[in-house]
Protein backbone atom coordinates (compact mmCIF):
# COMPACT_ATOMS: atom_id res chain seq x y z
CA UNK A 1 0.00 0.00 0.00
CA UNK A 2 2.69 2.43 1.13
CA UNK A 3 4.46 1.94 -1.97
CA UNK A 4 1.29 2.80 -4.29
CA UNK A 5 1.49 6.33 -2.03
CA UNK A 6 3.49 8.44 -4.71
CA UNK A 7 2.89 11.17 -6.93
CA UNK A 8 2.10 10.65 -10.75
CA UNK A 9 5.29 11.86 -12.13
CA UNK A 10 5.57 13.27 -15.84
CA UNK A 11 7.48 9.72 -16.57
CA UNK A 12 4.29 7.65 -15.55
CA UNK A 13 2.26 10.38 -17.16
CA UNK A 14 3.87 9.37 -20.31
CA UNK A 15 3.76 6.13 -19.51
CA UNK A 16 0.04 6.13 -19.18
CA UNK A 17 0.24 8.26 -22.36
CA UNK A 18 2.03 5.56 -24.09
CA UNK A 19 -0.87 3.31 -23.03
CA UNK A 20 -2.99 4.99 -25.02
CA UNK A 21 -1.03 5.58 -27.85
CA UNK A 22 -0.87 1.68 -27.92
CA UNK A 23 -4.80 1.92 -27.41
CA UNK A 24 -4.87 4.12 -30.44
CA UNK A 25 -2.85 1.28 -32.68
CA UNK A 26 -5.37 -1.47 -31.15
CA UNK A 27 -8.23 0.57 -32.08
CA UNK A 28 -7.21 0.78 -35.52
CA UNK A 29 -7.03 -2.87 -35.38
CA UNK A 30 -10.59 -3.66 -34.29
CA UNK A 31 -9.68 -4.91 -30.85
CA UNK A 32 -9.48 -1.14 -29.03
CA UNK A 33 -12.40 -2.06 -27.09
CA UNK A 34 -9.56 -3.79 -24.92
CA UNK A 35 -7.72 -0.87 -24.35
CA UNK A 36 -6.87 1.00 -21.38
CA UNK A 37 -7.64 4.68 -22.01
CA UNK A 38 -5.21 7.28 -20.27
CA UNK A 39 -8.27 9.56 -18.86
CA UNK A 40 -8.92 6.52 -16.81
CA UNK A 41 -5.60 6.19 -15.30
CA UNK A 42 -5.92 6.68 -11.24
CA UNK A 43 -3.38 9.21 -9.75
CA UNK A 44 -1.76 8.16 -6.02
CA UNK A 45 -1.50 11.36 -4.32
CA UNK A 46 0.85 11.43 -1.74
CA UNK A 47 -0.11 11.48 1.96
CA UNK A 48 -0.10 14.76 3.91
CA UNK A 49 1.26 17.55 4.47
CA UNK A 50 2.02 18.35 1.22
CA UNK A 51 4.10 21.58 2.71
CA UNK A 52 7.57 19.54 1.13
CA UNK A 53 6.09 19.63 -2.31
CA UNK A 54 5.74 23.78 -1.74
CA UNK A 55 9.93 24.45 -2.50
CA UNK A 56 10.66 27.55 -4.27
CA UNK A 57 8.73 30.65 -3.98
CA UNK A 58 5.93 31.04 -5.95
CA UNK A 59 5.49 33.83 -9.04
CA UNK A 60 3.14 36.13 -6.78
CA UNK A 61 2.72 38.24 -10.30
CA UNK A 62 2.02 35.71 -12.16
CA UNK A 63 -0.48 33.97 -9.98
CA UNK A 64 -2.29 37.66 -9.36
CA UNK A 65 -2.94 37.71 -13.14
CA UNK A 66 -3.60 33.56 -13.13
CA UNK A 67 -6.76 34.57 -10.82
CA UNK A 68 -7.88 37.61 -12.53
CA UNK A 69 -7.56 35.55 -15.78
CA UNK A 70 -9.97 32.17 -14.25
CA UNK A 71 -12.47 34.58 -12.92
CA UNK A 72 -12.95 35.98 -16.51
CA UNK A 73 -13.13 32.76 -17.66
CA UNK A 74 -16.41 32.42 -15.88
CA UNK A 75 -14.50 30.35 -12.73
CA UNK A 76 -15.67 32.68 -10.18
CA UNK A 77 -13.55 34.27 -7.52
CA UNK A 78 -13.00 31.00 -5.18
CA UNK A 79 -12.00 28.75 -7.99
CA UNK A 80 -10.70 31.48 -9.98
CA UNK A 81 -8.17 32.10 -7.10
CA UNK A 82 -7.96 28.28 -5.63
CA UNK A 83 -6.90 27.73 -9.39
CA UNK A 84 -4.43 30.03 -10.40
CA UNK A 85 -2.74 28.95 -6.43
CA UNK A 86 -2.76 24.98 -7.53
CA UNK A 87 -1.60 25.78 -11.35
CA UNK A 88 1.39 27.91 -9.83
CA UNK A 89 2.23 25.32 -6.91
CA UNK A 90 2.14 22.64 -9.50
CA UNK A 91 2.12 18.90 -8.98
CA UNK A 92 0.23 17.40 -6.53
CA UNK A 93 -1.98 20.39 -5.50
CA UNK A 94 -2.74 20.51 -9.23
CA UNK A 95 -4.35 17.30 -9.55
CA UNK A 96 -7.04 18.71 -7.18
CA UNK A 97 -9.67 19.30 -9.50
CA UNK A 98 -10.43 23.45 -8.64
CA UNK A 99 -14.12 22.90 -9.40
CA UNK A 100 -14.17 21.59 -5.25
CA UNK A 101 -14.60 25.56 -4.76
CA UNK A 102 -17.00 26.41 -7.34
CA UNK A 103 -19.43 27.04 -4.54
CA UNK A 104 -17.49 29.96 -2.95
CA UNK A 105 -18.68 32.22 -5.65
CA UNK A 106 -20.41 35.19 -4.35
CA UNK A 107 -19.78 34.47 -0.65
CA UNK A 108 -21.05 30.83 -1.33
CA UNK A 109 -23.49 30.96 -3.87
CA UNK A 110 -24.49 34.24 -3.96
CA UNK A 111 -24.94 34.38 0.10
CA UNK A 112 -22.79 37.21 0.09
CA UNK A 113 -20.87 35.28 3.34
CA UNK A 114 -17.06 34.96 3.05
CA UNK A 115 -15.53 36.40 0.18
CA UNK A 116 -14.97 33.73 -2.29
CA UNK A 117 -11.46 34.88 -3.18
CA UNK A 118 -10.54 34.54 0.05
CA UNK A 119 -11.90 31.09 0.74
CA UNK A 120 -10.48 30.05 -2.16
CA UNK A 121 -7.09 31.66 -1.31
CA UNK A 122 -7.76 30.02 2.04
CA UNK A 123 -7.89 26.29 0.55
CA UNK A 124 -4.99 26.48 -1.13
CA UNK A 125 -3.10 27.40 2.04
CA UNK A 126 -4.65 24.88 3.85
CA UNK A 127 -3.37 22.00 1.32
CA UNK A 128 0.14 23.71 1.48
CA UNK A 129 0.48 24.39 5.31
CA UNK A 130 -1.17 22.41 8.76
CA UNK A 131 -1.70 23.69 11.74
CA UNK A 132 -0.74 26.62 13.42
CA UNK A 133 1.44 28.14 10.08
CA UNK A 134 -2.12 27.86 7.73
CA UNK A 135 -3.82 29.82 10.70
CA UNK A 136 -1.39 32.33 10.77
CA UNK A 137 -1.40 32.86 7.34
CA UNK A 138 -5.37 32.93 6.45
CA UNK A 139 -5.73 35.11 9.97
CA UNK A 140 -3.15 37.97 8.23
CA UNK A 141 -5.05 37.01 4.61
CA UNK A 142 -8.84 38.00 6.33
CA UNK A 143 -7.26 41.11 8.32
CA UNK A 144 -5.43 42.44 4.98
CA UNK A 145 -8.84 42.03 3.47
CA UNK A 146 -10.74 43.29 5.86
CA UNK A 147 -8.35 46.64 6.35
CA UNK A 148 -6.90 47.27 2.75
CA UNK A 149 -8.81 49.32 -0.05
CA UNK A 150 -9.34 46.70 -2.73
CA UNK A 151 -8.38 45.70 -5.42
CA UNK A 152 -4.96 46.81 -5.18
CA UNK A 153 -4.76 48.39 -9.28
CA UNK A 154 -8.35 49.25 -9.84
CA UNK A 155 -10.10 52.88 -10.38
CA UNK A 156 -12.02 52.40 -7.12
CA UNK A 157 -10.85 50.80 -4.43
CA UNK A 158 -12.85 50.15 -1.21
CA UNK A 159 -12.74 48.81 1.85
CA UNK A 160 -14.71 46.07 3.05
CA UNK A 161 -14.08 46.23 6.93
CA UNK A 162 -14.90 42.66 7.64
CA UNK A 163 -14.01 39.50 5.05
CA UNK A 164 -17.72 38.76 3.83
CA UNK A 165 -18.63 39.43 0.35
CA UNK A 166 -21.85 41.38 1.77
CA UNK A 167 -20.03 44.47 2.60
CA UNK A 168 -17.06 44.37 0.41
CA UNK A 169 -19.68 44.75 -2.48
CA UNK A 170 -21.77 47.40 -0.89
CA UNK A 171 -18.72 49.41 0.38
CA UNK A 172 -17.73 49.16 -3.33
CA UNK A 173 -21.11 50.09 -5.05
CA UNK A 174 -20.99 53.11 -2.62
CA UNK A 175 -17.37 54.28 -3.13
CA UNK A 176 -17.74 54.05 -7.33
CA UNK A 177 -21.45 54.69 -6.97
CA UNK A 178 -21.39 51.59 -9.26
CA UNK A 179 -24.22 49.05 -9.41
CA UNK A 180 -23.36 45.44 -7.94
CA UNK A 181 -24.27 43.46 -11.51
CA UNK A 182 -21.25 45.65 -12.75
CA UNK A 183 -18.93 44.43 -9.92
CA UNK A 184 -17.25 41.79 -12.63
CA UNK A 185 -14.14 43.86 -13.60
CA UNK A 186 -13.56 44.61 -10.08
CA UNK A 187 -14.35 41.33 -8.68
CA UNK A 188 -11.69 40.15 -11.62
CA UNK A 189 -9.08 42.02 -10.31
CA UNK A 190 -9.77 41.41 -6.76
CA UNK A 191 -9.50 37.89 -7.16
CA UNK A 192 -6.00 38.13 -8.68
CA UNK A 193 -5.11 40.30 -5.81
CA UNK A 194 -6.29 38.10 -3.01
CA UNK A 195 -5.20 35.49 -4.52
CA UNK A 196 -1.38 37.14 -5.36
CA UNK A 197 -1.51 37.96 -1.23
CA UNK A 198 -1.82 34.31 -0.19
CA UNK A 199 1.06 33.33 -2.16
CA UNK A 200 2.79 36.17 -0.68
CA UNK A 201 2.62 34.77 2.51
CA UNK A 202 3.40 31.48 1.59
CA UNK A 203 6.75 32.55 0.04
CA UNK A 204 7.79 34.39 3.39
CA UNK A 205 6.29 30.98 5.73
CA UNK A 206 8.57 29.31 3.26
CA UNK A 207 11.59 31.62 3.38
CA UNK A 208 11.16 32.13 7.28
CA UNK A 209 10.46 35.71 6.85
CA UNK A 210 6.74 35.55 7.86
CA UNK A 211 5.55 38.36 10.42
CA UNK A 212 1.74 39.39 11.09
CA UNK A 213 1.65 43.12 10.95
CA UNK A 214 -2.67 42.93 11.36
CA UNK A 215 -3.98 43.33 14.76
CA UNK A 216 -7.49 43.80 16.08
CA UNK A 217 -8.76 47.22 16.85
CA UNK A 218 -8.21 48.55 20.64
CA UNK A 219 -12.07 48.82 20.33
CA UNK A 220 -13.26 45.58 19.02
CA UNK A 221 -10.22 43.95 21.24
CA UNK A 222 -12.30 45.23 24.24
CA UNK A 223 -15.43 43.58 22.65
CA UNK A 224 -13.74 40.62 22.04
CA UNK A 225 -12.08 39.83 25.21
CA UNK A 226 -15.21 40.02 26.99
CA UNK A 227 -17.80 38.64 24.48
CA UNK A 228 -15.40 35.67 22.54
CA UNK A 229 -14.50 33.13 25.63
CA UNK A 230 -14.23 36.25 28.12
CA UNK A 231 -17.06 37.04 30.82
CA UNK A 232 -20.07 36.80 28.58
CA UNK A 233 -18.70 34.40 26.26
CA UNK A 234 -21.70 34.22 24.25
CA UNK A 235 -20.65 34.54 20.80
CA UNK A 236 -17.52 33.85 18.08
CA UNK A 237 -15.55 35.74 15.79
CA UNK A 238 -12.50 38.56 14.98
CA UNK A 239 -14.47 40.55 12.67
CA UNK A 240 -14.44 44.52 13.32
CA UNK A 241 -17.93 44.63 16.22
CA UNK A 242 -19.11 48.15 15.08
CA UNK A 243 -19.80 47.28 11.36
CA UNK A 244 -22.66 45.85 12.94
CA UNK A 245 -23.37 46.95 16.19
CA UNK A 246 -23.69 49.68 18.41
CA UNK A 247 -21.74 49.63 21.68
CA UNK A 248 -23.04 49.66 25.25
C1 LIG B 1 -17.05 43.85 30.19
C2 LIG B 1 -17.66 42.93 29.25
C3 LIG B 1 -18.25 43.49 27.97
C4 LIG B 1 -17.67 44.31 27.03
C5 LIG B 1 -16.29 44.93 27.07
C6 LIG B 1 -18.63 44.43 25.96
N1 LIG B 1 -19.76 43.73 26.26
FE1 LIG B 1 -21.36 43.48 25.07
N2 LIG B 1 -22.39 42.62 26.58
C7 LIG B 1 -21.83 42.24 27.78
C8 LIG B 1 -22.87 41.62 28.58
C9 LIG B 1 -22.66 41.03 29.97
C10 LIG B 1 -24.05 41.68 27.82
C11 LIG B 1 -25.44 41.23 28.20
C12 LIG B 1 -25.57 39.74 28.19
C13 LIG B 1 -25.22 39.17 26.85
O1 LIG B 1 -25.92 39.45 25.88
O2 LIG B 1 -24.25 38.38 26.81
C14 LIG B 1 -23.70 42.29 26.57
C15 LIG B 1 -24.57 42.45 25.51
C16 LIG B 1 -24.18 42.75 24.20
C17 LIG B 1 -24.99 42.61 23.04
C18 LIG B 1 -26.41 42.11 23.00
C19 LIG B 1 -27.41 43.20 22.78
C20 LIG B 1 -27.41 44.20 23.85
O3 LIG B 1 -27.03 45.36 23.60
O4 LIG B 1 -27.82 43.84 24.97
C21 LIG B 1 -24.24 43.01 21.98
C22 LIG B 1 -24.65 43.07 20.52
C23 LIG B 1 -22.95 43.41 22.50
N3 LIG B 1 -22.94 43.21 23.85
C24 LIG B 1 -21.89 43.87 21.72
C25 LIG B 1 -20.76 44.42 22.28
C26 LIG B 1 -19.80 45.20 21.52
C27 LIG B 1 -19.89 45.49 20.03
C28 LIG B 1 -18.82 45.58 22.37
C29 LIG B 1 -17.62 46.43 22.10
C30 LIG B 1 -17.89 47.73 21.50
C31 LIG B 1 -19.16 45.02 23.67
N4 LIG B 1 -20.34 44.34 23.57
C32 LIG B 1 -18.38 45.15 24.80
C33 LIG B 1 -20.52 42.39 28.13
C34 LIG B 1 -19.58 43.15 27.48
C1 LIG C 1 -21.22 41.17 9.96
C2 LIG C 1 -22.01 41.65 11.07
C3 LIG C 1 -21.55 41.33 12.45
C4 LIG C 1 -20.33 41.58 13.02
C5 LIG C 1 -19.10 42.17 12.35
C6 LIG C 1 -20.44 41.19 14.40
N1 LIG C 1 -21.69 40.74 14.67
FE1 LIG C 1 -22.43 40.18 16.46
N2 LIG C 1 -24.14 39.60 15.60
C7 LIG C 1 -24.45 39.78 14.27
C8 LIG C 1 -25.74 39.16 14.00
C9 LIG C 1 -26.43 39.14 12.64
C10 LIG C 1 -26.18 38.65 15.24
C11 LIG C 1 -27.48 37.93 15.53
C12 LIG C 1 -28.42 39.00 15.97
C13 LIG C 1 -29.83 38.53 16.11
O1 LIG C 1 -30.19 37.49 15.59
O2 LIG C 1 -30.57 39.29 16.73
C14 LIG C 1 -25.16 38.97 16.22
C15 LIG C 1 -25.25 38.68 17.55
C16 LIG C 1 -24.34 39.07 18.54
C17 LIG C 1 -24.55 38.95 19.96
C18 LIG C 1 -25.79 38.42 20.66
C19 LIG C 1 -26.82 39.52 20.53
C20 LIG C 1 -28.01 39.37 21.38
O3 LIG C 1 -29.01 39.99 21.01
O4 LIG C 1 -27.94 38.70 22.40
C21 LIG C 1 -23.43 39.44 20.57
C22 LIG C 1 -23.16 39.55 22.05
C23 LIG C 1 -22.54 39.87 19.50
N3 LIG C 1 -23.14 39.64 18.28
C24 LIG C 1 -21.30 40.42 19.69
C25 LIG C 1 -20.43 40.74 18.69
C26 LIG C 1 -19.05 41.13 18.92
C27 LIG C 1 -18.39 41.26 20.26
C28 LIG C 1 -18.50 41.36 17.67
C29 LIG C 1 -17.07 41.73 17.37
C30 LIG C 1 -16.05 40.80 17.85
C31 LIG C 1 -19.55 41.12 16.68
N4 LIG C 1 -20.68 40.73 17.33
C32 LIG C 1 -19.40 41.27 15.32
C33 LIG C 1 -23.68 40.41 13.32
C34 LIG C 1 -22.38 40.80 13.49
Amino acid sequence: MEAKKKVLTRRDFLVSAGGAAAGLALATSGLGILAPKAEGATIDLPDYPWTEYFNKPLDVEAVRELGAKYYGEGLGCAEGAFRALLESLGEPFSFVPSQIMNFGKGGVVAWGTLCGALNGAAAAVSLVFGGQQMAAIVNELMAWYSATALPLTHEHRSVAGNPLCHASIANWCKVSGKKSSERGPRCKALTGDVAAQAALYMNQMLEGTFVPVFEMSEETKACFDCHVGGFADDTLGKMDCKGCHEGH
